[in-house]
């Protein structure tokens, strides 16, 4: 979709139609199977927004055709007690794929429950084993739905990365890191930028491509070099309740060539990601069954 602003035409990276039609396809290919591959999800504690993305996964699942079973937990759940849920899925054929949903509640260590999901189910690509493998630039069983939905979005709109500046600001384990291993591996040149680099504004200013997975706005139009394509990862809920992105989309927008919305952008694609994983997943156990 484009559309002129200020003085040029800007490109919207569209993740609702993308996704739409990747769901499409995917859904062609669950139908000619003659069973329904499975995601369990794990929901522990009381946060809103997760649940909230819990349901909406459920949901997007189900109207696939993939089964999804969601086993929620109180706040003071005991570690053992999710330890012992993602073994038992682990060991159980019939499911494919294991979401742990983060945040977790405090006390639980985090990186002992994401290890205790078998690599072949880890449909987040949270292990340390796959997680591994993709900082080695070796094939993780699938990649991190995010980052997979930001580069899905960028091939879709002729994309390429070899050789560009990519700026990815966020470091974070989720979206920051990985997103940035997964240029690499495109053959980009990352910087990645967080809280306490220096500059930050001038650094932007050399992207090609600008990635923002922060979770506040930060992104204005002086920033951002003419022409920049702009993915914005980031969601925060703004004082009048709307859902925004990190990127000022008004004043950004008209100087990129192109730019994601929130809502809109990547947000349906991590839903599409995390449906493809599924599907991928379940390829991988079923030839080993074979
Ligand atoms: N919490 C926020 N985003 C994600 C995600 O992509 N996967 C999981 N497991 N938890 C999340």
């Amino acid at each position: 979709m484009n559309k002129i602003r200020g003085d040029k035409l800007v490109t919207i990276l569209d993740g609702k139609s993308l996704r739409d039609k990747l769901l499409s396809d995917l859904k062609l290919k669950i139908d000619a199977l003659n069973e329904k591959p499975e995601l369990a999800v794990i929901l522990a504690g009381e946060d809103a927004a997760s649940k909230i993305y819990v349901n909406n996964k459920k949901k997007t699942a189900e109207k696939l055709g993939i089964k999804s079973s969601v086993y929620t937990y109180d706040e003071n759940v005991s570690e053992q007690a999710i330890l012992d849920k993602i073994s038992e899925l682990n060991n159980d054929n019939r499911v494919n794929a294991i979401l742990v949903q983060l945040p977790l509640p405090k006390h639980l260590d985090k990186s002992k429950i994401l290890d205790g999901i078998s690599p072949d189910k880890d449909v987040d690509c949270f292990t340390t084993y796959n997680y591994g493998k993709l900082a080695t630039g070796l094939e993780p069983y699938v990649y991190p739905c995010t980052p997979k939905g930001v580069l899905l979005l960028l091939d879709e709109y002729g994309i390429d990365l070899d050789g560009k500046h990519v700026v990815v600001v966020g470091r974070s384990n989720l979206v920051g890191k990985p997103m940035a291993l997964m240029a690499l591996k495109r053959n980009a040149t990352v910087t990645v930028c967080h809280s306490h680099t220096k500059d930050l504004k001038s650094i932007i200013k050399t992207a090609d491509v600008l990635i923002s997975a922060v979770g506040e706005v930060l992104i204005e139009e002086d920033m951002v070099r003419r022409n920049c394509i702009v993915v914005d990862v980031g969601i925060s809920r703004g004082s009048d309740g709307k859902i925004r992105g990190d990127v000022n989309f008004e004043s950004v927008s008209k100087v990129s060539s192109y730019i994601s919305p929130v809502p809109g952008g990547v947000g349906p694609m991590t839903i599409a990601s995390l449906m493809l994983n599924t599907y991928e997943l379940y390829v991988v156990q079923k030839k080993r069954s074979l």
